[in-house]
């Protein structure tokens, strides 16, 4: 599992220094994360969980005349955004625990997360708390990963790890696929006051490697971010050798036009505030 103190701390730390490639191996969902958000014009966004964002700056960057805030547990991603959104007058980031954080006079209309959304440790208080401070009828519109069976990237290093390391975390606990089960999800939301849930799996090139070496790109890659890096982390030197040349055979299997992009599935969920 990874929950909010590792993202304050040590996970955030990584993501922190890899925004280039978590973006990039998001890009096709991202296109249609933005799609949905942009659909309908709006004056107030609240990207949740916003990490080094991509996601707020996409949006500020298309609107000016909308203003954007991203919020995240983590310092370091947040110094990363910050950098990256310092020419946007209508972007600000904020420190603080979505689950939690208000701002007077800033009621979003939008409210978005690019997979930042499953690591409450109460989610159904963390969603009422967002209804609360949205706009009546606001939109919610937010990314999360499938079962890792719909997400070959997942599934294919979970098989090459040793027997005992990389097991699933029971359903619902917080972590990258938290929110896979959809009835649950639709449960949390609508227990949280948010309506007309609707769901709609997207697949997508989770792009891991490219360039001079792409295979050696994804292996570098995927031993700092993920869940291979997790369990690579626990394991005995001469067993993570070995799970090192499995992976580096699988991300070869998965070489196609010069990248390595394992197939991904996610869902993108939309729902609606409550009207008042
Ligand atoms: C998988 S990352 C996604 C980051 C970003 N949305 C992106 O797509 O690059 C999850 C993000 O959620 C943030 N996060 C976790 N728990 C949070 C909470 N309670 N409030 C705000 N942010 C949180 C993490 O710090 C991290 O940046």
């Amino acid at each position: 599992m990874t929950d909010q103190a590792e993202w304050e701390g040590r996970v955030g730390r990584t993501w922190a220094a890899e925004w280039q490639r978590t973006d990039r191996s998001f890009a096709a969902l991202t296109e249609r994360l933005l799609g949905a958000a942009t659909d309908a014009t709006f004056a107030q966004a609240l990207d949740i969980g916003c990490g080094a964002g991509e996601v707020s700056l996409a949006l500020a960057r298309a609107n000016p005349g909308a203003q954007v805030i991203g919020v995240d547990v983590s310092d370091e991603l947040l110094t990363a955004a910050r950098v990256r959104g310092a020419d946007l007058p209508n972007l600000a980031f904020e420190l603080g625990d979505a689950a939690r954080w208000t701002r007077t006079g800033f009621v979003p209309d939008l409210l978005v997360s690019r997979h930042g959304v499953m690591f409450f440790p109460e989610p159904a208080a963390a969603f009422a708390h967002l209804a609360d401070v949205a706009a009546a009828d606001a939109r919610l519109i937010f990314t999360c990963f499938r079962d890792p069976s719909e997400n070959a990237w997942a599934s294919g290093l979970a098989a090459l790890l040793p027997p005992g390391l990389g097991a699933p975390p029971p359903p619902g606990e917080p972590g990258p696929f938290a929110f896979a089960d959809k009835a649950y999800v639709e449960r949390i939301l609508t227990e949280a006051g948010w309506r007309d849930v609707t769901f709609e799996a997207v697949d997508f090139p989770y792009v891991a490697g490219t360039g001079d070496d792409p295979v050696e790109d994804a292996l570098s890659y995927f031993l700092v971010i993920g869940p291979a890096a997790r369990a690579a982390a626990q394991m005995e030197e001469h067993e993570r050798a070995a799970f090192i040349e499995r992976l580096r055979g699988f991300l070869r299997d998965h070489l196609e036009n010069g990248r390595v992009a394992p197939q991904a599935g996610a869902w993108l969920v939309t729902a609606r505030a409550p009207a008042r």
